[in-house]
């Protein structure tokens, strides 16, 4: 489940074009996220996935027919548009674009989408050169000025076996969108929080870096939560194989000492900062221009201390730290806490398969500054970083005052 997803009513308008199998995806997620789905095809669309096996993943009737005796849209023309939180057109024609601008009407989709007060996203997909056409271009245009959100097209392989813009984007940049769209208005919205991710790299030639075992799940985990509960979101981290999330500021770096310069940076503005990243105390004093070569049995470096970032930041901000912990989780993250100068400090057991490095899930301990404890179930990290949001949250309304 995805908490900003939970009974919200979504319209996934599905339009005809051979994207249509990719609709699947999407609906399929929203489900299972816990969004209630409200499909509605135009009949081109259901000449290339059928409404049984869109009806099949949201568990709701398909709407193809304004007049079907068995809709709720025969009895009531524009429920669907009053009931929804958010409206997504994926695909989105060039023809079905045209009819949105035009505010035509002529079937349940665009019935609904000029009858509704709710957001619309709309991601078109067609051939490269449709998408080019100046009448296409304009509008989308109109669309993006009266407030619709143009998710897309990606460039890449076409259906006519060409290379162009023109194809519909993936799911996972279609989900943040309807995420970040959704949360706006969340919890933490007027608000701006930081958070660092992933395992610094400290080169040591041009070949070679020192590093940790960090994967960046869990900070990126917390960036996605706090985008999801309406917080300007930025996200400093390290290295990753993740895709950057969708409505966050990325700020990519390499070493300790870019995170500490990035972290101030964008700390200026904000109001809490939750440190995440796998931070490398020592980086090595000098890092070779050239690759070193192998010419003995036994090497010694020598490292030299990598600044606090959490120490060093100062101000009015909330400030949250992690703690990586093999032994002893409580006493040794109290002490890092009363070190750091900390508000929160989150302790995972780093012995655990199940949690800290890597792992999809943690196990933790939250730990606040006036002696209170929150020992956590094994939960997914999308789970921990709410807890530690809600945490957050109350920490940045007593701050106001
Ligand atoms: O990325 P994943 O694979 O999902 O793994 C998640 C995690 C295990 C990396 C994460 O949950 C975690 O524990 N992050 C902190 C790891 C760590 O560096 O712990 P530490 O005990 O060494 O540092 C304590 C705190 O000080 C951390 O918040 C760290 O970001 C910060 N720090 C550390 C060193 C430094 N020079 N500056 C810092 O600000």
């Amino acid at each position: 489940m995805i908490p900003v997803l939970d009974k919200k009513h979504i319209v996934l308008g599905v339009t005809g074009s051979i994207a249509c199998y990719k609709a699947l995806d999407l609906a399929s997620k929203l489900t299972q996220g816990g969004a209630l789905v409200d499909v509605v095809m135009t009949q081109s669309a259901t000449r290339f996935v059928t409404p049984l096996a869109f009806g099949g993943i949201t568990h709701q009737p398909v709407v193809i027919d304004l007049f079907d005796p068995q809709s709720e849209l025969s009895v009531e023309h524009v429920a669907l548009a009053e009931r929804a939180d958010l409206l997504v057109v994926a695909p989105a024609t060039a023809n079905s674009i045209a009819k949105m601008a035009l505010g035509l009407a002529d079937d349940p989709l665009t019935t609904t989408l000029l009858a509704t007060m709710a957001p619309v996203i709309v991601a078109p997909a067609m051939d490269g050169h449709m998408y080019e056409n100046a009448a296409v271009q304009e509008n989308l245009k109109k669309l993006r000025d009266r407030g619709v959100t143009i998710v897309g097209p990606d460039e890449g392989y076409l259906a006519s076996g060409k290379m162009g813009k023109g194809r519909l984007v993936e799911t996972p940049e279609l989900m943040g969108h309807i995420r970040a769209i959704l949360g706006k208005d969340g919890d933490l919205a007027g608000s701006t929080i930081v958070v660092s991710a992933g395992g610094t790299q400290e080169p040591l030639d041009p070949a070679r870096i020192i590093t940790n075992q960090s994967s960046g799940k869990m900070g990126y985990a917390l960036a996605e939560a706090a985008r999801d509960r309406g917080a300007r979101t930025v996200l400093v981290t390290a290295p990753t194989s993740l895709p950057d999330p969708v409505a966050v500021e990325v700020v990519r770096v390499q070493t300790a000492l870019e995170m500490r310069d990035q972290v101030f940076k964008a700390t200026a503005n904000a109001q809490a900062l939750v440190m995440a990243a796998a931070v490398a105390d020592y980086r090595p004093r000098l890092a070779s221009p050239q690759k070193l070569k192998k010419d003995s049995d036994s090497m010694t470096l020598e490292l030299t201390r990598n600044p606090d970032i959490l120490t060093e930041t100062t101000g009015p901000i909330v400030k949250v730290g992690f703690a990586a912990e093999s032994q002893d989780l409580a006493q040794n993250a109290r002490e890092k806490m009363a070190r750091k100068g900390l508000d929160l400090i989150v302790a995972n057991d780093i012995t655990d398969p199940e949690s800290g490095f890597g792992s999809d899930s943690n196990k933790v301990l939250i730990l606040g500054k006036n002696g209170q404890v929150e020992d956590l179930p094994l939960m997914p990290k999308e789970a921990v970083a709410h807890r530690v949001l809600d945490r957050v949250r109350d920490l940045m309304a007593a701050e106001k005052g």
